[in-house]
């Protein structure tokens, strides 16, 4: 569904994306995870077109590159990890926003749209909010509302950056698992960037470790979660353990 070729991306004197080669499959969550600054943001950037690149990056089997803003928003549905969000609008308007490519130039949204908006609004528990100004939400119901608008799209590829930084540890778990459900139902493909390693773990199929702006680790997420690369890439010593139920742990280890 995303495939890259040889992609790179620079800034001025920054290569911050080295020879990237791969696929990712229709209907894959693929969680992208690395050090500040390893490239994830680069990385997702660069698939939305926010950022030239150098080599092919294909969304179903079209280069983004060829693709007018229209298309690739039907394709590419992108949440950024700090998106502008307008104080004084409306959670409805806010939501309504990831319709704009299905709704024609100068025309109004119709009943579909308000339906898949409110349907949103429900699910990720904002429905009573509606008519709240932005300015008046919390960090986590903004970050559930800025996924109910990407969700909005109806785009078959959803691009993620740390979805869920602001979010405490029920709400961390309740938006990806909607994400999931989404994933399974629509067979949405999931790229995201994910701080959180544990979770990383638990809701990607494969993951992709980046380093300085190279692939250096892809693959399940227990090949990928080792100690040893861990540590080496991230410059830390860290545990990586199984809880009862299967799932890998990942902490830090205090240096003694
Ligand atoms: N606008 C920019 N101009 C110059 N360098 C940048 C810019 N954005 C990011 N970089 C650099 O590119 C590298 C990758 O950054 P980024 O993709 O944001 O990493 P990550 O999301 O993994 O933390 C870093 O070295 C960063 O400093
Ligand atoms: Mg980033």
């Amino acid at each position: 569904m995303i495939a890259f070729e040889s992609v790179t991306v620079r800034y001025d004197m920054v290569t911050a994306l080295s020879d990237l080669t791969e696929d990712i499959g229709s209907g894959e969550w693929v969680g992208l995870i690395g050090p500040n600054g390893a490239g994830k943001t680069t990385l997702l950037r660069a698939v939305a077109r926010l950022l030239p690149h150098e080599g092919e990056i294909r969304v179903d089997g079209v280069a983004v590159s060829s693709l007018s803003p229209k298309r690739l928003a039907r394709l590419v549905a992108y949440v950024p990890q700090q998106p502008e969000l307008p104080p004084d609008m409306t959670v409805g308007q806010y939501v309504l926003l990831g319709r704009t490519p299905h709704i024609a130039y100068f025309g109004f949204e119709t009943g579909e749209d308000r339906s898949v908006c409110g349907e949103l609004l429900g699910s990720l528990d904002l429905a009573t909010m509606a008519e709240r100004r932005l300015s008046t939400l919390s960090g986590g119901e903004l970050q559930r509302l800025v996924l109910a608008r990407a969700l909005a799209q109806q785009a078959p590829v959803l691009l993620l950056d740390e979805p869920t930084s602001a979010l405490d540890l029920g709400r961390r778990v309740e938006a990806l698992e909607l994400v999931d459900a989404l994933r399974r139902e629509r067979g949405l493909t999931v790229l995201s960037a994910l701080h959180d390693l544990t979770l990383a773990g638990q809701f990607a199929d494969r993951l992709i470790l980046l380093g300085e702006g190279r692939a250096v680790s892809t693959g399940k997420p227990d090949e990928v979660l080792t100690e040893e690369s861990l540590g080496r890439h991230f410059g830390a010593s860290v545990r990586v353990m199984r809880s009862d139920v299967g799932d890998l742990i990942v902490i830090p280890q205090r240096v003694r």
